[in-house]
């Protein structure tokens, strides 16, 4: 397994981040409060605010910045997932190797958990203080940002492709379609966790900021091929969640479609080109070649 530097700075960086910022919400509703730390404390890979840290650290960005950036987008990630794992969508148990929010509370609190963690992400941008308050189109650096992650959350990113992932349930889909599903419903967050940094910056060329999404879709995608496979491979144990659960909902994955060697085929694929988009970059890219390899070589 690649080891990343500086993974474990930055997962108690974010962790610490989001406990004071839900240690600073008032409590209204303690059951509440509690699914909310429960969908956003509780395990996860951290992956997205890792991928923002470094993405941060190679475009000169202030990392006091990306706390906001980071913490914006692990809220979106907790509450997707809070509601990917509802009966009416995904219907799983397990997550993170615990009973899924809405098995530990109630339905209908794991609904307003992700809604209220939904709000939060935009509040955090909302009211961060920032390094560098103007972008090059003027607007406010907060206005920019939020507009990215509206992007990659709503109709036009996550959710619109969680749609599409719905509606592909139960049948084949060709190819193409896999691939239009799954940049939306995971490229898209994975996206925002490159470009939000790079506005942070201040000063990146359009032409880079391209080259950074390049990079990040051509991962976003083969970590959902890497997910798909390892929802074949991988055990209950290890993964903390459903193993087998694509083939139980009869989905279209990579593996259903391309075979499992045709898909570790697929994801090397993606790695290889991931790699030689980083190398147009004029930064120190390292960080970001790791991250590439470490999602297509994971296990869990
Ligand atoms: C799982 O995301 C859902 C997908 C988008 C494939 P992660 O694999 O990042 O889940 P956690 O946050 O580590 O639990
Ligand atoms: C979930 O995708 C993606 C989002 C929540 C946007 P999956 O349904 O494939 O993720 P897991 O396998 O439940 O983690
Ligand atoms: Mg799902
Ligand atoms: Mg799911
Ligand atoms: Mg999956």
């Amino acid at each position: 397994m690649t080891t990343l530097i500086s993974y474990a700075h930055y997962q108690q960086r974010i962790n610490n981040f989001l406990a004071t910022k839900l240690e600073g919400l008032t409590i209204n509703d303690a059951q509440l409060l509690e699914a909310m730390r429960y969908g956003l404390l509780i395990g996860g890979k951290r992956m997205r605010p890792y991928l923002a840290y470094i993405t941060g650290e190679a475009v000169s960005a202030d990392l006091n910045d990306i706390d906001a950036v980071a913490g914006a987008l692990e809220c979106i990630h907790a509450y997707s997932l809070l509601h990917d794992d509802l009966p009416a969508m995904d219907d799983d148990d397990l997550r993170r190797g615990k009973p899924t929010c809405h098995k530990a509370f109630d339905e209908a609190t794991a609904i307003l958990a992700g809604d209220a963690l939904q709000t939060l992400a935009f509040d955090i941008l909302a009211n961060h203080t920032f390094s560098t308050n103007k972008t090059p189109s003027q607007l406010p650096i907060q206005v920019k940002l939020i507009q990215q992650l509206v992007h990659a959350s709503g109709y036009q990113g996550m959710c619109g492709g969680q749609a599409l992932d719905l509606a592909a349930t139960g049948k084949k889909i060709p190819l193409s379609e896999l691939e239009i599903l799954h940049s939306l419903k995971t490229g898209a967050l994975l996206e925002a966790s490159v470009i939000m940094p790079a506005i942070c910056s201040g000063q990146i060329t359009s032409e880079y900021k391209k080259i950074l999404s390049e990079y990040a879709q051509l991962i976003g995608l083969a970590y959902q091929v890497q997910d798909d496979i390892i929802d074949l491979t991988s055990t209950e144990e290890e993964l903390g969640k459903p193993v087998g659960s694509d083939i139980a909902a009869n989905k279209s994955t990579y593996p259903a479609l391309l075979g499992l060697q045709g898909a570790q085929d697929k994801a090397e694929n993606l790695l290889q080109q991931a790699l030689q988009a980083l190398t147009r970059l004029p930064y120190n890219t390292q960080s970001l070649a790791d991250f590439a390899t470490f999602i297509v070589k994971r296990s869990h």
